[in-house]
């Protein structure tokens, strides 16, 4: 035999076992986002590497290292979409969004890829349940995106959420913060990681979430950028939360957040569950006001958050599998053209609307009753020499039907109702 290949390290397959949960997160998701307005939109699942470096930064983690990026045929640069926010405003821009109705909202439901070090709830290819709204200054619109995510993660029951809001103000603030910053970073060098030392002058905010512990030391007594907010920004997050003291949606300020792209201005969010590890971040996005400049077009506010979909199942309560709906189990206890016949009735009752499954594995009559049993079959039609039988298996009762149309008008009859 030949060696085994397996799925790409960082990937995992989504078995059938996996889908109930999923589609039900899924589902809850699209009901809630579309009853607020947001319709669907894909990307596609690669981009030119450029729309990348520009919208996320040439400076981040991602763009750095973790992106899949390859050379296509005509030497162009690709890469695999590492996030949706600059792909969806990419299509907002090239297809000419502004002119309808502001906000365009949109949400999303797509894999990404990002070349990270595998870990519990971090993947190389991961799913994200997205919305975005572009358009709009408004802070209502960052505080209803919050809203929609605290609804869909509550209903969705992922467990011990508490939702964590900064503002990083305007990139001018930003980057007179920047300097300070920099200057305590290098007044306490010789206490930080090598990492962050090298990184003073190249990205300082992410010290923030060093784990190090001399540099976690350093950064409880550096500077904090929503100190260093203009009138303006800090007017647009003062609103921001009371809107969610409005609406009675609980968070707490942290002036630590970072979120590891460059497009981010004014608010930004996370949502974290305490069921998780170390990858506690189960949702988070901001406000992206230069996005679309920095992507080739006007000045264009916009605003949005994305969940990881692999984590919000992991940190939400369990819930039993339901079993699917079997109306009708075709068995055969014939030798000769049982299986024909077999065949044709299941074709019948499937056009007729039942959920029907037919033997396929050959086993013995005994067999079939109780594969039907064990799928939860309630009724099994067994074509015998004598005619059809069927088995009414809630009831154990049986009878003998003259036709193939009157075994599926009985099943019809007693189906479950929903
Ligand atoms: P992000 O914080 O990088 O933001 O990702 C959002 C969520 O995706 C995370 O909170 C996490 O649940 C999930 N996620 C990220 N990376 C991984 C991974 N390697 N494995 C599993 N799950 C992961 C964004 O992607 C922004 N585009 C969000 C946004 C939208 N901001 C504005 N609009």
């Amino acid at each position: 035999m030949s060696q085994r290949i397996q799925a790409p390290r960082g990937t995992s397959d989504v078995l059938p076992e996996d889908w109930p949960a999923r589609r039900g997160a899924e589902a809850v998701a699209q009901r809630i986002l579309e009853a607020a307005g947001y319709r669907r939109i894909e990307t596609p699942t690669f981009e030119a590497t450029e729309l990348f470096a520009r919208g996320v930064g040439e400076s981040t983690d991602i763009v750095q290292k973790e992106m899949y990026t390859f050379e296509d045929a005509g030497g162009r640069s690709q890469t695999l979409r590492p996030e949706g926010t600059a792909p969806v405003a990419r299509a907002y821009l090239e297809h000419g969004m502004h002119k309808a109705p502001q906000p365009v909202k949109l949400w999303y439901l797509s894999s990404f890829f990002r070349q990270e070090k595998p870990q519990a709830g971090r993947f190389r290819q991961f799913w994200q349940i997205g919305a975005e709204a572009i358009g709009s200054a408004d802070p209502a619109v960052d505080a209803e995106l919050i809203l929609l995510l605290h609804a869909i993660l509550t209903e969705s029951r992922v467990r011990d959420v508490q939702l964590r809001l900064s503002s990083l103000g305007t990139p001018a603030a930003r980057s007179e913060y920047r300097a300070h910053l920099q200057e305590h970073l290098r007044a306490n060098a010789d206490d930080l990681s090598g990492e962050v030392r090298e990184r003073i002058d190249l990205n300082p905010l992410r010290a923030f979430d060093s784990d190090h512990p001399g540099t976690k030391r350093v950064m409880a007594s550096a500077p904090r950028l929503l100190d260093h907010l203009d009138a303006d920004d800090a007017a647009h997050f003062a609103e921001v939360r009371a809107l969610l003291d409005a609406a009675g949606i609980p968070y707490e300020i942290d002036t630590t957040l970072v979120r590891g792209m460059d497009y981010y201005t004014r608010t930004v969010f996370e949502f974290v569950s305490g069921a998780l590890g170390a990858q506690s971040a189960v949702g988070g996005g901001g406000r992206y006001d230069g996005l679309i400049e920095m992507i080739g077009g006007p000045p264009t506010p916009g605003n949005g958050w994305a969940a990881g979909i692999e984590r919000m199942l992991l940190a939400a309560e369990q819930r039993p599998e339901p079993q699917p709906v079997v109306d009708l189990y075709v068995a055969s206890a014939k030798h000769d053209n049982g299986h024909v016949e077999a065949f044709a009735l299941a074709a019948e009752a499937r056009r007729a609307g039942l959920a029907v499954q037919q033997e396929l594995a050959g086993r013995s009559l005994k067999g079939q009753l109780k594969q039907a049993d064990r799928i939860g079959a309630r009724y099994v039609a067994i074509l015998g020499d004598e005619g059809i039988a069927l088995k009414d298996m809630e009831s154990g009762e049986q009878e003998t039907v003259e036709s193939a149309a009157a075994a599926v008008a009985r099943a019809l009859k007693g189906r479950h109702p929903g």
